[in-house]
């Protein structure tokens, strides 16, 4: 198996809703949301590639670090590597109609255990997509996420309750669909929030509390002021507005001001496990990967997602040696050079999540 035949498979099942590219940057499906791409011109998706591939890293081999280790810790739960899959829904409306909500959340799932990963499940207009991923963690028990759409405060937080039943380990909301025009269409309530209504959802229940979707230092201040453990800096794939800046940009500033205070996942463009290095060298304490998941799972099911993120699991190993990082609580400083971002990874680094 390798990522061309995954590609190949994934370009037919899906109906060449997805082109199948050799690398997956938003250029060819530029505007097509419902579909796989970035909303209008693509650009909050193309972006956020773009901008990963002008981070660099420094190449070092004189050092001791001879055998990285890249396992790490979310919520409390041991994961093999810090990776997640994406929340992703809309199988019929973005994927092509080739899985059901539940087949797709289930190769996920699987997936996830069997690499010993944490999993992320999704929310849409549809209630299968909520359930599907409900049903996949129960019949799994993979320990995972549960992402919930900004509904009215009440239905998220009947929603919380159906997560802490099937034995989330911690629930998140998607803050950054509060525009979102197939839900407003199909008639259900998302919004944004105000502190008064975050603080109401975050105190309703024990487990931990993600928002995703935050791209600036004052709403990160909110989320943590809020009570949220956690915060995705996310523009959703660059799916609901097209000049939002690309994740990598925002990342350090936000980390800088909230590390150790609260998980710092990110997500958006990351195709490699040399980017996954990237994006926990610019602060992010785990890392989620989108459209390759989903193209793995179309072009090879539970075995194309297991290869997909083991290639990236090996991939983060090797960069790591290449650079002289011990583990994956990365220590770095950061230059502007030239057109690009140079991130100088320092001595190990002391803190866990
Ligand atoms: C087809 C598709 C469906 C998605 N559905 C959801 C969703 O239901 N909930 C959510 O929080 N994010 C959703 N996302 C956004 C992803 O969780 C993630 O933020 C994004 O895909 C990351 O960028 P990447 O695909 O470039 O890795 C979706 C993304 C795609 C491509």
């Amino acid at each position: 198996m390798n990522y061309d035949e995954l590609r190949k498979n994934a370009r037919i099942n899906m109906n060449n809703v997805c082109r199948g590219c050799k690398r997956c940057d938003g250029i060819a499906c530029a505007g097509e949301v419902p579909g796989i791409g970035g909303v209008g011109s693509g650009e909050g998706f193309i972006e956020n590639v773009r901008a990963l591939s002008r981070v660099k890293l420094e190449l070092k081999t004189l050092h001791n670090v001879k055998k990285p280790d890249i396992s790490s810790e979310i919520f409390g739960e041991n994961v093999s590597f810090p990776v997640l899959p994406a929340p992703m829904a809309g199988m019929k409306s973005n994927f092509g109609g080739y899985f059901t909500e539940y087949e797709f959340a289930s190769i996920l799932a699987n997936a996830c255990k069997e690499l010993r990963l944490m999993y992320t499940s999704a929310d849409g207009p549809d209630p299968n997509m909520f359930n599907a991923g409900i049903e996949a963690i129960k019949n799994t028990g993979v320990p995972s996420i549960v992402f919930i759409k900004p509904r009215g405060v009440k239905e998220v937080i009947e929603k919380i309750k159906v997560a802490e039943e099937a034995g989330a380990k911690a629930v998140g909301m998607d803050v950054d669909g509060a525009g979102l025009i197939l839900m407003v269409r199909s008639g259900q309530e998302v919004g944004p929030k105000n502190t008064d209504e975050l603080k109401e959802i975050i105190s309703s229940t024990s487990l931990p509390v993600v928002l995703k979707g935050i791209m600036t230092v004052e709403e990160a201040k909110i989320a943590y002021e809020s009570g949220a453990k956690g915060i995705v800096v996310s523009n959703h794939g660059g799916r609901v507005l097209e000049a939002a800046m690309a994740t990598c940009d925002v990342l350090p500033e936000i980390a800088e001001k909230f590390k150790r205070k609260m998980a710092i996942f990110v997500d958006g463009g990351v195709r490699s496990g040399v980017d996954v290095l990237k994006m926990l060298a610019l602060g992010a304490d785990a890392v989620i990967v989108g459209r390759p998941v989903a193209i793995a799972a179309h072009g090879g099911r539970i075995d194309g997602v297991k290869w997909l993120l083991k290639n990236y699991a090996d991939e983060l190993y090797q960069a790591m040696i290449l650079t002289g990082t011990p583990d994956v609580h990365i220590n770095s400083e950061i230059e502007c050079f030239g057109n690009n971002i140079l991130i100088k990874i320092k001595e190990r680094g002391t803190w866990r999540v």
